[in-house]
């Protein structure tokens, strides 16, 4: 699936929220490391530090400094195995347990990471079978990190016995106040592992699933090449064959691997569960459109998501204009995915970018007021803390390059200041605001079904599901309503419209749920290749967009991939503007009960956008791949029709979010270019971190950031 270098290339009220009990790991939290006047549990603001790779006689003096810095929390140890445990089943404890006393010491409370991310190399000699396959059936070397398989029994039990070694002696520790499960399951050069228990893994998986051969015969559809199974055991993993594999097998094994992932980390956290129920315990991950597991899956019975925030990283590799605008969106989709995750539950940031981002090269070095900018970008999305990655710059090692908050010769980095600046500034902001909760009008479907099905047969060779999700993202977020990233399945009723690019599989659940979302007064907008599969990844048996084409009040004359055509799109009256582009895809749309929106204009006939009354609401249908330009117009449209317009007039480089708790609201106004930017406000307002008052007008400078409450 994803590798890094593609990552690259591609660019209480948490919980307490009114009437919820507190968890046990909260009321725990209180009493601990705050202030002695406060029963507060402390904000996490922090930073990722390593004292396994740091001289023993630094760890006082750092710990001083991080305490000065007025930062809360470190998350330490998540690749400490090979110091935790040097020989199979001789733990080593001492050396952490006094680094942890002596952060305590400073007020500074840690989190403790579980190593399995990075087993040591006593463990692979010892135990080969452990180390994934990769998609070309090659087995993957150790050397690097996330090499291992995550099905493999070995392997599981020796990660369990480390972390419950862990957690038997920090259970008690004072400091200690909760856990990271392993690191980042789902960002790995390769995405999945294809060894052979991963393939018995998935053939058990297949048998729960389907309960008989007949069953997965029939959804996978066997016949065609004679693939028909006869034993469970007979059943592949999807390799190179001389052949596209079963796209309903290859789907259900992306779907068989996130599971893997998600109870390789289930079976820590249950221990964790049980040996520190005063803990929180959560995973750090990277949200869309880039991650490679279902996360809802991941994170379904942990505390809260973590996400890792790499914006440096994005701009170092990103494919077009590397503008601080496309930079700024790359991390607002990350963090409204993760975000939704959890329905909207504040989530930490485990490591945002404290420097120059790097690891064979140094991406750009951020300019001054950028780190702010996204750190305060995270907690505008709905984050309720943040660490910075890293404490200081490892002198060796593969991340050499990856700058931190003191320099390779321990002086304070460039960014220091501005770092110690902007977590004061949050604690000036507060609690209340920090866990308050998101506002979003609108949501877009981000469905890893979807986005798995399409790689697997993109229909188009340059399709993919994550460019598309990031342009309509850019549309739809660009409104500054705020953009929740769900699941079709989930409550939609909330938002005043909701948008599925390339819908290409739909379940029946979706479909019933998107019926009733119109129905009952919503607006639902679609684009090309909607309801095309069913979930088993088999064509639908009825005309297309299937199971929502009453919804959708029209059907396809045909769909077109277009590859040398020039193929235009000409609006009608209320799409009114300029003639767009189609780009790689076409649907030739014929309106039942619908009204047409957009015609195509050149080789092909037909609607290119419909629209659709359907019960109280509406459902809009854009079947061409339109150009960003039109898309952004459109759908702008759209959502002004659907009554989602922002009380804010702003440029494009400046994003507006929200944020509310009981009565109060928080209005995040960044701009993410290096030049000012003016934007035009309704109502009075004040500027919370410098009091400052506002009226109808307000000016940012390059990369400021304003927290406005209103007066
Ligand atoms: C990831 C990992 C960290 C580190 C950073 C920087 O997010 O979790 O261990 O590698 O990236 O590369
Ligand atoms: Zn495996």
């Amino acid at each position: 699936m994803l590798t890094r270098r593609e990552f690259g290339q591609r660019g209480a009220a948490l919980l307490t929220a009114a009437g919820v009990r507190l968890p046990m790991w909260e009321r725990a939290l209180r009493p601990m490391v705050a202030p002695a006047s406060s029963t507060e549990r402390p904000l996490l603001l922090g930073v990722d530090y390593y004292p396994d790779q740091t001289p023993e006689n630094l760890w006082e003096e750092d710990a001083r400094l991080i305490s000065e810095a007025g930062l809360t929390n470190v998350r330490i140890a998540e690749f400490a195995w090979s110091l935790m445990e040097p020989s199979e089943g001789k733990f080593d404890f001492t050396w952490l347990k006094h680094s942890v006393e002596i952060l305590h010491k400073h007020n500074i409370a840690v989190i403790l990471g579980t190593p399995s991310a990075a087993p040591p190399p006593w463990l692979t000699e010892k135990y080969p079978e452990i180390l994934m396959v990769n998609s070309e059936g090659m087995t993957v070397h150790p050397g690097g990190r996330r090499f291992t398989c995550p099905t493999n029994k070995t392997y599981r039990k020796l990660s369990l016995t480390i972390a419950t070694e862990m957690a038997k002696n920090f259970a008690e520790t004072a400091g200690i106040i909760g856990w990271q499960i392993d690191n980042e399951f789902t960002l790995q050069q390769f995405g999945r592992c294809y060894c052979k228990y991963c393939r018995e893994g998935f053939q058990d998986w297949a048998k729960q699933k389907y309960g008989t051969l007949d069953s997965l015969n029939q959804k996978w559809g066997t016949a065609f090449w004679s693939q028909i199974y006869t034993d469970w055991r007979q059943i592949p993993v999807p390799l190179p064959s001389n052949g596209p594999p079963n796209p309903g097998l290859a789907l259900d094994y992306d779907r068989y691997q996130s599971y893997a992932n998600a109870s390789f980390a289930g079976e820590q956290l249950v221990m964790l569960r049980k040996e520190c129920p005063q803990h929180f315990i959560t995973t750090n991950s990277v949200g869309a459109p880039f991650d490679t597991l279902n996360l809802r899956e991941l994170f379904r019975d942990l505390d809260f998501v973590s996400n890792d925030n790499y914006p440096g990283f994005a701009a170092m590799f990103m494919e077009g204009e590397v503008t601080p605008e496309r930079v700024g969106r790359s991390s607002a989709i990350s963090h409204d995915s993760m975000r939704s995750v959890k329905g909207g539950k504040p989530f930490l940031i485990m490591e945002e970018q404290s420097g120059k981002a790097g690891q064979p090269s140094f991406g750009p070095q951020p300019h001054p007021g950028q780190l702010r900018l996204w750190a305060f970008q995270a907690i505008a999305h709905g984050a309720m803390g943040v660490n910075y990655f890293r404490w200081d710059t490892a002198r060796f090692g593969a991340e050499e390059y990856w700058h931190g908050l003191l320099n390779h010769d321990r002086s304070k980095s460039p960014g220091f200041e501005e770092i110690i600046r902007t977590v004061a500034d949050m604690k000036v902001l507060g609690r209340e605001a920090l866990e308050s909760s998101y506002v979003a009008e609108t949501a877009l479907s981000f469905d890893q079904d979807c986005d798995w099905a399409l790689q697997i047969q993109p229909g188009h060779p340059k399709l993919t599901y994550r460019d598309q999700l990031v342009e309509w993202y850019g549309a739809v977020a660009g409104a500054n309503t705020g953009t929740d990233l769900i699941h079709l399945d989930e409550d939609l009723s909330k938002y005043k419209a909701v948008f599925a690019p390339v819908q290409y599989v739909v379940g029946a659940r979706q479909a019933e749920n998107v019926r009733n979302y119109v129905r009952n007064g919503g607006m639902f907008v679609a684009g090309f290749r909607l309801g095309a599969k069913d979930e088993s990844s088999q064509i639908v048996n009825m005309p297309l967009p299937g199971l929502l084409r009453d919804v959708m009040g029209a059907t396809l004359k045909d769909y077109v991939p277009i590859y040398t055509e020039k193929v235009g799109v000409a609006f009608e009256q209320q799409l009114a503007g300029r003639e767009g582009q189609c780009g790689l895809w076409a649907d030739l749309l014929v309106p039942e009960s619908a009204t047409v929106l957009a015609k195509y204009v050149g080789a092909y006939e037909g609607a290119a956008i419909t629209m659709n009354a359907f019960g109280k609401g509406k459902a809009v249908y854009i079947g061409a791949d339109l150009d960003g330009t039109s898309l952004s117009r459109v759908i702008r449209t759209l959502l002004e029709m659907a009554g989602s317009k922002s009380e804010f007039t702003s440029p494009p480089a400046v994003e507006i979010t929200r944020r509310r708790a009981g009565g109060r609201e928080w209005v995040f106004a960044l701009n993410h270019s290096n030049e000012g930017q003016k934007i035009t406000v309704s109502g009075t307002f004040t500027s919370v971190l410098d009091k400052k008052n506002f009226d109808r007008e307000l000016e940012l400078k390059p990369y400021e950031v304003v927290v406005l409450k209103r007066s």
